[in-house]
């Protein structure tokens, strides 16, 4: 198939050769010949049939990562893994051959450790942005983080301490300290004129400086952490026990991930991330929940590759103090969890700037662990809110 033709919008993905980024990059092809069915995206479906979204052929892929295997290497994978059917490589093979082009190996390695200063990794970042915008001749570019988990590093605290966009920009371009990649890639996106979208646990534009610099660029942004899986059934579980006034006493999670995202997990820093983001939506929920006992654990066990396993007991407190537990097994492919909601996502955002909104998009929070700015977290609460936004547009 051949259709990198009239495309005006360019989506740019940090991680761009892992497994959600290339799964994206398929299923937009698919999609534009129809030859998948949208199950699982909002965009797609008649709740928002009057909203006039990109279409799939009008967007273009690009992109980074710091593994140099190609995109077709990424599909190999993704077959013998059984998350995208042995039938369609033949439909997808060059296109993933043209997509590979834009995708550019910007860093090496991880942490970055190229001996460049922050200022220098974003001069290289905004280099990169804007030869993707003038070679595939693009008018927006949404810049998507789908890269690994980063580290939890001490900068962290200092980062989020820089409450508008002169400060934060003053320290980046005098320092040497180590800053998160994901830090780098928004600042140096948002510099060059693109919207942002975090679906990682990463910090990106939940920093108070770069959401003052997304405010001035009059840009959209939205983040943190795809809702995809357990999170997802704990935030529509959660509000049951709540609401019924039954004690919840203890919430244990233990996750299981074999693919490359639980391997990046296996480091106890990035683990930290990931549990910070995952912990916080079940406590937001639970008004009493400095009473509640919760743990979240990850372990990583190669041989269930993308499938994800989670074991949940909760224990909890009926009439007469009763007590009673809830235990349920969620199993789940995982990118083929998040990959509709990202491109969900990209039209939301890509919609929202095409009407002229900008700053972050409160609304789009159903889609996130830890939605940037927005302390609600159950899912139907949620979801109302997303609703809500677009209800005159709806019925018209
Ligand atoms: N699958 C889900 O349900 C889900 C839900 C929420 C969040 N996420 C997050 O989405 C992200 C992607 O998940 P995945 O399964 O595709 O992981 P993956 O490991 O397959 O892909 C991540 C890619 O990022 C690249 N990368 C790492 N550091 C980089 C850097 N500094 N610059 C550029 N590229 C870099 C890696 O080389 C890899 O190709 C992870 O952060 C994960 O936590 C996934």
């Amino acid at each position: 198939m051949n259709d990198i033709e009239q495309n005006q919008v360019g989506v740019w993905i940090i991680g761009g050769r892992g497994f959600i980024a290339t799964t994206t990059i398929i299923s937009r092809l698919l999609l534009q010949h129809e030859e998948i069915e949208p199950i699982g995206l909002l965009t797609c479906s008649e709740y928002f049939e009057n909203l006039p979204f990109l279409d799939w052929k009008s967007i273009t892929f690009g992109g980074c990562d710091i593994h140099s295997y190609s995109l077709t290497k990424s599909l190999e994978k993704l077959i013998e893994d059984h998350i995208v059917p042995f039938k369609f490589q033949s439909h997808v093979i060059d296109y993933l051959r043209k997509i590979d082009l834009n995708i550019d190996n910007i860093f090496e390695s991880l942490p970055l450790e190229d001996n460049l200063s922050p200022k220098e990794q974003i001069v290289v970042c905004r280099k990169y942005l804007k030869r993707f915008k003038e070679e595939q001749k693009l008018n927006k570019v949404i810049v998507v983080d789908l890269s690994s988990t980063q580290p939890v590093t001490e900068i962290e605290e200092k980062l989020f301490k820089f409450d508008n966009w002169k400060s934060l920009d003053f320290f980046l371009e005098n320092t040497n300290d180590y800053i998160p990649w994901s830090v780098i890639y928004c600042t140096a996106s948002l510099l060059e004129n693109c919207a942002y979208l975090n679906f990682t646990p990463n910090i990106g534009s939940e920093l108070p400086g770069l959401q003052d610099l997304a405010v001035q660029n009059k840009l959209p942004h939205a983040g943190k952490d795809g809702k995809t899986g357990e999170t997802l059934l704990k935030t529509v579980l959660a509000p049951m026990f709540l609401y019924r006034q039954m004690k919840v006493l203890s919430w244990q999670s233990y996750n299981m991930l074999g693919n490359n995202d639980g391997s990046a997990l296996s480091n106890a820093d990035s683990k930290k991330a990931k549990i910070r983001s995952k912990d916080s939506s079940l406590r937001k929920i639970l008004i009493n929940s400095s009473d509640v006992h919760s743990h979240v654990a990850i372990d990583y066990v190669p041989s269930l590759g993308d499938w994800k396993t989670a074991m949940n007991f909760v224990h909890f407190e009926g009439f007469l103090n009763t007590r009673m537990s809830l235990q349920f097994t969620w199993s789940g492919c995982d990118t083929n969890l998040a990959v509709p909601l990202v491109l969900d996502l990209i039209r939301f955002i890509e919609l929202a700037w095409r009407s002229g909104e900008y700053g972050k998009l409160n609304y789009l929070c159903p889609y996130f662990k830890s939605p940037i700015g927005y302390p609600e977290a159950d899912f139907r609460e949620q979801i109302s809110i997303l609703f809500a936004h677009f209800a005159n547009s709806r019925t018209s």
